[in-house]
Order: C-alpha cells, then sequence, then structure tokens
C-alpha cells in the first residue's frame, strides 16, 4: 500500500483533500489526522473491520481500548449514558480539549473492539481545526489512538507517523506539528470521585476547579489497571534511557563514566551538555521528538535530565518514567 501525505495546513485544494480523507474513511480504512496533542490513527468508531486496521496497523494488543473523537458535546450525548453531572461540567469547561472522558457507553453504540468488550468509552473533542473539520464533514466518531507503532513515541509530526506508517496505511493528513505534544488527560468519570487514568496538559489542579476533589490512580504495574493502556512499556527509544537527577554535576560525571567504557550517549536536557555526544531538548512539546532523534543516532545510553521542579509536572514525569521504565541513573 502505497501512503500518501497531504498538506492541510494552507492547502489551495482543502475540499478536495478532506473529501478524499472522508472518502478513505467511509470505505473502512484508517487515515492519520492532526489533533492538539499528538497525531491520531482514525477509523469509523461504529465499524469493526475499520477499528480493526487501526490494531494491525500499531500492532496494539486487542485488550487495549480506543479513544473516540467526536465534534461536540451533543455528538458525545448521544453514544453514552448515565453521564454524571460532573462529566457535563468537564464538557462544558474543557472541550474542545484535551481531556478525554471515561462514561457507561449506550450499549451498541460502537463497534465492540473499540471499547475492547468495556462498558465505559474514552470520548474527547479534538481541538485542533484539521480534526474537527474532518468529523463534521465526516459526520461519524472517529475511534483514534496515537498513530504510532504501538510501545513507541507517540507522534508530534506527521514525517513521525510516515516513520512507522509508511506502507500500513493509504493517508496522511499534515497539519505540521502538533501544539501540547503529549496525549490528552484521560479522567474516569464512572466512579466518585472522578480518577485520572492518565496525566496531561489538562492538571488535576485545573480539573478539581470545576469538579472539586479528584483521584490520581497509582499506575502500580502489578495491579490489574483500571486504564488497560497502562500495563504495556510506552514511548521508548530504542537505546536505553536513564532519568537523572540534575544536581551537582552528577550529570557530566555520568556523562565521563558511560565514555570512559567506550560509549556513546546522548542527553535530554534544558541546556545543553558540551561533553555529550548528543544533545535534545527536553519538555512536554518537544519529549517525543527528540526521544526519536535519539533513534536517528548511535546513542548507546540516553539520560534524561529531571531538574529541580520538574517532578511536580505529573504529565511529563508520567511519560518520561514509562519511556525510561523507571530506571534511574546511579
Ligand atoms: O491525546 C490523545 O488522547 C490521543 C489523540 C490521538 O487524541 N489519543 C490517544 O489514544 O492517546 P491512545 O489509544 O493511544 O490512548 C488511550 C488511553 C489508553 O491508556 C487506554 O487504556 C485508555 O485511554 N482508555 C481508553 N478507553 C478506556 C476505558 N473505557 N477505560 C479506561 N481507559 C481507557
Ligand atoms: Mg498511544
Amino acid at each position: 500500500m502505497k501512503t500518501e501525505i497531504i498538506f492541510v495546513d494552507n492547502d489551495v485544494d482543502e475540499e478536495e483533500s478532506y473529501a478524499q480523507a472522508v472518502e478513505i474513511l467511509l470505505s473502512g480504512e484508517v487515515v492519520a489526522f492532526p489533533t492538539e496533542t499528538v497525531y491520531g490513527l482514525g477509523a469509523d468508531a461504529t465499524n469493526a473491520e475499520a477499528v480493526g486496521r487501526i490494531f494491525e496497523a500499531k500492532g496494539r494488543p486487542a485488550d487495549n481500548p480506543l479513544i473516540v473523537h467526536v465534534d461536540s458535546k451533543e455528538t458525545a450525548l448521544e453514544y453514552v449514558q448515565e453521564v454524571s453531572a460532573k462529566a457535563l461540567q468537564c464538557m462544558d469547561a474543557f472541550w474542545p480539549g484535551a481531556l478525554t472522558l471515561i462514561m457507561q457507553e449506550r450499549p451498541g453504540a460502537f463497534a465492540k473492539n473499540v471499547t475492547a468488550g468495556l462498558e465505559t468509552v474514552g470520548i474527547r473533542v479534538p481541538n485542533h481545526p484539521v480534526a474537527l473539520s474532518l468529523l463534521r464533514k465526516l459526520q461519524l466518531p472517529l475511534a483514534a489512538p496515537s498513530a504510532n507503532t504501538s510501545g513507541k513515541p507517540s507522534p508530534t509530526l506527521a514525517e513521525h507517523v510516515y516513520h512507522d506508517m509508511e506502507g500500513r496505511i493509504p493517508l496522511i493528513l499534515d497539519g505540521g506539528a502538533t501544539e501540547i505534544g503529549i496525549e490528552s488527560t484521560v479522567l474516569d468519570t464512572t466512579c466518585e470521585p472522578p480518577v485520572i487514568l492518565r496525566p496531561g496538559k489538562v492538571s488535576k489542579e485545573q480539573i478539581e476547579r470545576v469538579i472539586g476533589t479528584v483521584r490520581t490512580s497509582s499506575g502500580n504495574k502489578n495491579n490489574v489497571p483500571k486504564s488497560p493502556g497502562m500495563k504495556y512499556m510506552h514511548y521508548a527509544p530504542t537505546a536505553p534511557l536513564y532519568l537523572i537527577e540534575n544536581e551537582e554535576g552528577l550529570i557530566e560525571k555520568a556523562i565521563d563514566y558511560i565514555q570512559e567504557k567506550g560509549k556513546t550517549v546522548a542527553v535530554l536536557s534544558k541546556t545543553e551538555y558540551p561533553a555529550a555526544d548528543f544533545n535534545f531538548p527536553l519538555s512536554m512539546e518537544s519529549l517525543y521528538a527528540s526521544l526519536r532523534k535519539c533513534d536517528s543516532t548511535d546513542a548507546d545510553l540516553i539520560l534524561a535530565s529531571v531538574e529541580p521542579g520538574l517532578q511536580e509536572n505529573d504529565a511529563l514525569m508520567n511519560r518520561l518514567e514509562k519511556a525510561a521504565d523507571h530506571k534511574w541513573f546511579s
């Protein structure tokens, strides 16, 4: 299969591009598209065969449910039931935006493989003009996980999607770099108090200002996870990644130590380390691109500099710890 990339940024043939994407989606194929968080791999959420192609293209385990994207609160409410008052308040406060709400699915609303057999479903309204235009023209809900190979960093550029999905999907809509750079916050609203299953740009504090106390899930590897996706290895670059505290010259010492053993080292950090073999930026917006850049070097080992203060950034720390499989350099 040939993978086509169409620019939808300031494309003169914009209508034609969307028409092509809609036609492909209606035929049961998948199309990658930009959202404000990361690129998604979309398929008609009511068509089991189409949804199956997402799992196939990503190599994603079938027990990991997908997020459904819709164009508005009104559309979302057609597919769910027993929606809590807090869920409705969150929709009004954060949609369109980077907050996915887990709610009770209306039986039969989506193809069974979207929810991996659960009775709940995660839904959000993306805040991106391309995603919204596509949803409005398609007039169907789009199941869309991040458009990366399962286990790899999520794509923040169309070229990341192309790297992972070339030959596996027919079309990528290129809307440039995604603004936020990590996936949406996932909030389970089927329990009381609601629980953050995955931290993201929409913070616990922002949510609490709207609906009061929420809990955060422990993410303990050995527990049966409430959010099935949390148990899998994630965002991992090829070379082993270690977190390292940025204090008392520890990073310089680590670089020396690694290079003395004849190995090369890449550093992810806010500031450059001249002694390192490779340096890449570290922020929410740049994390995934930097992890992918590490893969294009021959670095034997990657160090991610955890600055004082970074520990308070739940969302970024969550992705870093997963990418490092919780390893700290010592
Ligand atoms: O920002 C995002 O959310 C991106 C863009 C494309 O919208 N999408 C995304 O989807 O990150 P995905 O499939 O890679 O992540 C879905 C997460 C997983 O951790 C999954 O386990 C959880 O949401 N999830 C989905 N449905 C769920 C449900 N019914 N109950 C609990 N967790 C659920
Ligand atoms: Mg993902």
